[in-house]
């Protein structure tokens, strides 16, 4: 399965900001915020990445993270020239797909918890049809509903409604087959003007090969959509780090734990973070955990 970060949109929301730089290079805490969502593909197991953005920001990606080979990861790059929406990222990333199935995460979509990096894996094994996630929120507005029967049978997929039928958001992340590029080509742009996602996983719906799999209380979905938001992850990040001095979406440590470098490339990637506690946090990962390509 490859990958995508879809790190685009104009983050009006946030200015000013967002008015010179992009949305998902903010700091979330101590970390730019794609970071996060990069971090979850890595998780998942995938390490063939395309990350798209604007033609403005895309050079400040690749500035942070170059071909990915410092990571053990492939790493490319592509433009977004409007915010035309998510479905249009499959069209911009046609050949980089070709007949491999696909997830795609969005830049500012933060997850955080316990058996995660397990629940990713496994839908990273998908070959056919679509997976996509539900989320308790208590006001799903803002988001793509999906709606469940008892049996997790898909009752109805809307893109932020007025009167949600459940409390289900669909969070930024979802995991396709290939046939995503020829259903997104065909989505036609909504009442907003961009192509929604919900009009490709109604499409899977309507095929009968859409699943869902409900997040319980132990995830954290967090927000980056506005000041206040914004502020509140950055502060979920530091309690959880400094309460456990376990690191959240520390793109480099799970590089190491998941053997796509060795002991030596975490020391070389910690070095010039060393007036940081992320620099000590990563030699510390690599003088005491077991893990790193080439161990003996
Ligand atoms: C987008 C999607 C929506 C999804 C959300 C998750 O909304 O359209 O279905 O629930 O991302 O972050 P937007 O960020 O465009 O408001």
């Amino acid at each position: 399965m490859k990958g995508i970060v879809l790190a685009g949109g104009s983050g009006t929301r946030l200015y000013p900001l967002t008015k010179a730089i992009s949305k998902q290079i903010l700091p979330i805490y101590d970390k730019p915020m794609i970071y996060y969502p990069l971090s979850v593909l890595l998780l998942a197991g995938i390490t063939e990445i395309l990350i798209i953005s604007t033609p403005r920001d895309i050079d400040v990606f690749k500035e942070l993270l170059g071909d990915g080979s410092q990571l053990g990861i492939q790493l490319e790059y592509a433009v977004q020239d409007e915010p035309r929406g998510i479905a249009d990222a499959f069209v911009i990333a046609e050949d980089f797909i070709g007949w491999s199935s696909v997830a795609l995460i969005l830049g500012d979509n933060i997850f955080y918890g316990s058996n995660f990096g397990e629940i990713v894996r496994k839908a990273a094994l998908l070959t056919e049809g679509c997976t996509i996630f539900g989320c308790y929120v208590k006001d799903p507005k803002a988001y793509g509903v999906v709606e469940v029967d008892d049996e997790l049978n898909i009752l109805s997929i809307e893109e932020k409604p007025e009167y949600p039928r459940s409390s289900y958001a669909i969070p930024g992340l979802y995991f396709f087959d290939h046939h995503v590029v020829e259903i997104s080509k065909k989505v036609r742009p909504s009442a907003r003007g961009e192509v929604e996602i919900t009009s490709v996983l109604k499409d899977y719906l309507w095929n009968g090969t859409l699943r869902v799999e409900l997040l319980g209380r132990g995830l954290a979905w967090l927000d980056t959509g506005t000041h206040e938001s914004l502020l509140e992850a950055s502060n979920f990040v530091e309690a959880i780090q400094k309460r456990q001095g376990m690191y959240v979406s520390c793109i480099e440590e799970i590089a190491y734990r998941k053997n796509y470098i060795s002991k030596d490339q975490l020391l070389d990637l910690a070095m010039p973070l060393m007036k940081t506690d992320y620099g000590k946090y990563l030699v510390d990962i690599a003088e005491t955990t077991k893990g790193g390509k080439g161990r003996r």
